[in-house]
């Protein structure tokens, strides 16, 4: 008989029940977001007290895509205020493992954070992409997000040439 795929379900985050999962996935998304990152020990101490500490606010919403028991993805926002929102919508962290993407998940799982954003008010949505993450930045683009503001960056260690001169 072949074997039936269930879908996977979007459940709360528990650091019992998934912590462990979750941390290791943060090597790939700090290292490939923050070029010449190493994640370390102590980032990790720093990050579980980080999820331990989002847990018990009502204004930070964590989700895990479980399938077949294994956490196959994560996502995490808040509700944060701003010079001129009140309350916006704020997504923190979105991840799918490797061999499962491309099914839509990152998709779903954007989706239920935004539900949990508008529950609480929020009636706008905001989030920081890497420029060169193409395949979050589409994924962003395609379920509606806009860019709105460019970081720049400029290495200082390379001589120029006076151009003003
Ligand atoms: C960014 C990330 C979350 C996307 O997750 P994902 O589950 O692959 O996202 P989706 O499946 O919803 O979309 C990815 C692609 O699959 C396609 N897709 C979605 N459902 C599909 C389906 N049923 N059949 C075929 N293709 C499908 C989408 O059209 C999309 O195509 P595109 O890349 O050409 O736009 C994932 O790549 C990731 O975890 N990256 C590393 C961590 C990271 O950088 N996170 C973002 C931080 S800002």
């Amino acid at each position: 008989m072949a074997a039936t795929t269930r879908l996977p379900a979007v459940k709360p985050f528990s650091w019992r029940e998934h912590g462990q999962q979750v941390l290791q996935f943060q090597y790939e998304v700090y290292e490939r977001n923050f070029p010449g990152f190493r994640v370390d020990g102590a980032f990790l101490a720093d990050y579980e007290r980080q999820l331990r500490q989002a847990l018990r606010s009502p204004y930070e919403g964590l989700w895990v895509l479980v399938e077949d028991g294994q956490v196959v993805g994560f996502a995490w926002a808040a509700i944060i205020s701003t010079l001129v929102d009140e309350r916006l919508g704020y997504l923190k962290n979105l991840y799918v493992v490797p061999w499962a993407r491309g099914r839509g998940y990152g998709a779903r799982l954007l989706a239920v954070a935004e539900d949990w954003m508008r529950s609480l008010g929020a009636p706008r949505a905001t989030l920081d992409v890497t420029a060169d993450n193409e395949s979050a930045l589409r994924l962003y683009q395609r379920c509606g997000y806009q860019i709105k503001r460019h970081r720049m960056e400029k290495d200082l260690t390379e001589q120029e040439e006076e151009a003003w001169l």
